[in-house]
C-alpha cells in the first residue's frame, strides 16, 4: 500500500480565512479536504454546508472534497452537495432510513460514496452494500468535536476493514477519522488505513495559515508513513 492520503479536516482551521487555510495545507502537500458537516442533532455541534463547499470550489479548490455527513437524514441534503462541488460523500448508516437508497443517491449524484462507523457500530452495516461503497470510513472518536483522543479499539477494527476490503478485491478506501496524530499515524497505517483524517494535528497549533507550519506536518506525516511502510 502506498498511495496514503492525508485528509486535513477543516474543521480546526480559522473559518475566518478558511479559502487560504485550504490553500496553504494543500500546497503543503495535503491530498484531500475533508468537510465535517454536522446538524446539531443527529451530532451535538453545527458546522457548515453546501454553500461553504461551493464557496471553497469558487475561490479555487480543485482538490478532492471528502464531505463527511453528520445529519440526520441525509437524502435531502445529497443533491446540494454534489451540486456545491463535492468529490467524496460519507454518511453514518444509523442516520438514513435507506442505507443502500442513500449509497445509490450518491453516485447517481456523481460523487464518490461512503459509509462511517462510529466507534461502535459494527461493520455488518457493509455486508450488503460493500459494492456500493468507494470509502469506507472508521471513526476513532465520537463524532461532533475535534481534539479528542484516539479510540485504541479502532486498531482492531480497522484490520477486521482492511480485510474485507481485500477479500472483496474492490476498490475502497479506507479512512481513519479522529486523534490522528503525527505519533500514531505509522500504527493506524500498519493496522489497514490508507487515507488519513487530521482536524487538530494539522490546524490545530493557533498558527492559522502559517504555510511553513503546514508544510512541516504534512512532512511528518510523510515521513512516519513512509517509516512505517517499510518495518
Ligand atoms: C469529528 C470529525 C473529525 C474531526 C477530527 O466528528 O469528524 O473530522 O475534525 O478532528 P481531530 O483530528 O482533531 O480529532
Ligand atoms: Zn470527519
Amino acid at each position: 500500500m502506498s498511495d496514503f492520503l492525508i485528509a486535513p479536516s477543516i474543521l480546526s482551521a480559522d473559518f475566518a480565512r478558511l479559502g487560504e487555510e485550504v490553500d496553504n495545507v494543500i500546497a503543503s502537500g495535503a491530498d484531500i479536504v475533508h468537510f465535517d458537516v454536522m446538524d446539531n442533532h443527529y451530532v451535538p455541534n453545527l458546522t457548515i454546508g453546501p454553500l461553504v463547499c461551493e464557496a471553497l470550489r469558487k475561490h479555487g479548490v480543485t482538490a478532492p472534497i471528502d464531505v463527511h455527513l453528520m445529519v440526520k437524514p441525509v437524502d435531502r441534503i445529497i443533491p446540494d452537495f454534489a451540486r456545491a462541488g463535492a468529490s467524496y460523500i460519507t454518511f453514518h448508516p444509523e442516520a438514513s432510513e435507506h442505507i443502500d437508497r442513500s449509497l445509490g443517491l450518491i453516485r447517481e449524484s456523481g460523487c464518490k460514496s461512503g459509509l462511517v462507523f462510529n466507534p461502535a457500530t459494527p461493520l455488518s452495516y457493509l455486508d450488503y452494500v460493500l459494492d456500493k461503497v468507494d470509502m469506507i470510513l472508521l471513526m476513532s472518536v465520537n463524532p461532533g468535536f475535534g481534539g479528542q483522543s484516539f479510540i485504541p479499539a479502532t486498531l482492531d477494527k480497522l484490520r477486521q476493514a482492511r480485510q474485507l476490503v481485500d477479500d472483496s478485491g474492490l476498490e475502497i478506501r479506507l479512512e481513519v477519522d479522529g486523534g490522528v496524530k503525527v505519533d500514531n499515524i505509522a500504527e493506524i497505517a500498519a493496522a489497514g488505513a490508507d487515507t488519513f483524517v487530521a482536524g487538530s494535528g494539522v490546524f490545530g497549533f493557533g498558527e492559522a495559515s502559517d504555510a511553513n507550519h503546514y508544510d512541516s506536518i504534512i512532512r511528518k506525516f510523510r515521513q512516519q508513513l513512509v517509516q512505517g511502510n517499510s518495518i
